[in-house]
């Protein structure tokens, strides 16, 4: 059971959903937990329930993330603060880019930068990247989501290689739909509303099912890295083929069904 070797976590996107169900899964298997996100009634709720170590930072702010992790041993590192936006290139607007590029993303490699270094010194830890299935798989829309989220599928593989010789381990959970209030931020409508379009009647993964993947992965014996788990719900399929026919100026899109 690698969980021995770990004493110390931080998790961002803690404040909710995922990041919060793993927080509190790690508190659960007695590491000490910093638990980062924006808003601290949530995180101090969190601290109430489970013992974590509350920071309210932006992550988008390299300075203060910085600041965090100053002086901080940090035996596993999960990124999982991510925030999405609809709408392709067409509607998308500079703050919807800038946004995810820097939570989704860019704080993602200054955390792997700041402490892949001294895991590496130690012999000795784990980072988990919360992606998507937007990351693998083309489905329209959320362009910036998209391109982050391959992006960070990407830096998963490669800080294996970066650090490869030592017992880093690295692993890349990349989830389809789970119920979260992810979609009522994305659309801007109540978690009432939201649910009813995105969950009612349907049957979709729970944040801990995520936490299960994640305790899986650092579970198994150092010797083992688990570098991909995909986890997408069982009534939810990525794929498909639209072919575009044009008769004169019309134009017929087919796809399957
Ligand atoms: N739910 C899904 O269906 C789904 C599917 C695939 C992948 N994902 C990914 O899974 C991860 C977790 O998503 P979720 O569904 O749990 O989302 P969520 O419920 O909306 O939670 C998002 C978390 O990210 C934090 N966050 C956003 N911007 C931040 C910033 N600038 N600084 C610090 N923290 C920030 C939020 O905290 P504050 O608001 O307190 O800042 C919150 O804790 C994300 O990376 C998401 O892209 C979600």
């Amino acid at each position: 059971m690698a969980f021995e070797e770990y004493k110390t976590a931080l998790v961002t996107g803690a404040s909710a959903g995922m990041g919060w169900a793993i927080a509190e899964r790690l508190r659960a298997k007695g590491l000490t937990v910093h638990a980062v996100g924006r808003n601290s009634e949530k995180l101090k709720e969190l601290e109430a329930l489970c013992g974590v170590i509350p920071h309210t930072v932006d992550v988008a702010d390299t300075a203060a993330i910085t600041e965090l992790v100053e002086g901080l041993q940090i035996d596993v590192l999960v990124n999982c603060a991510g925030v999405s936006r609809p709408g392709s290139i067409l509607q998308s607007d500079a703050y919807d880019i800038d946004e995810q590029i820097n939570v989704n993303l860019r704080a993602g490699l200054h955390l792997c930068r700041m402490l892949l270094p001294g895991m590496m010194e130690r012999d000795s830890g784990h980072i988990v990247n919360i992606t998507s299935m937007a990351g693998l798989y083309e489905f329209g829309g959320h362009i910036a989501y998209h391109a982050t989220k391959a992006a960070m599928h990407t830096v998963s593989r490669q800080l294996r290689v970066d650090a490869f010789g030592r017992r880093v381990r690295v692993t890349e959970i990349s989830p389809g739909r789970v119920e979260t209030d992810i979609f009522a931020r994305v659309e801007k409508i109540s978690p009432e509303e939201a649910k009813a379009k995105y969950f009612e009647g349907m049957e979709m993964p729970q944040t801990s099912d995520v936490a299960d993947a994640v305790e899986y992965a650092l579970g198994t014996p150092q010797y083992v890295n688990i570098g991909m788990i995909e986890l997408l719900p069982t009534l939810q399929v990525p794929g498909g083929l639209r072919t575009a026919k044009r008769v004169g100026d019309d134009v017929i899109l087919t796809g399957n069904k």
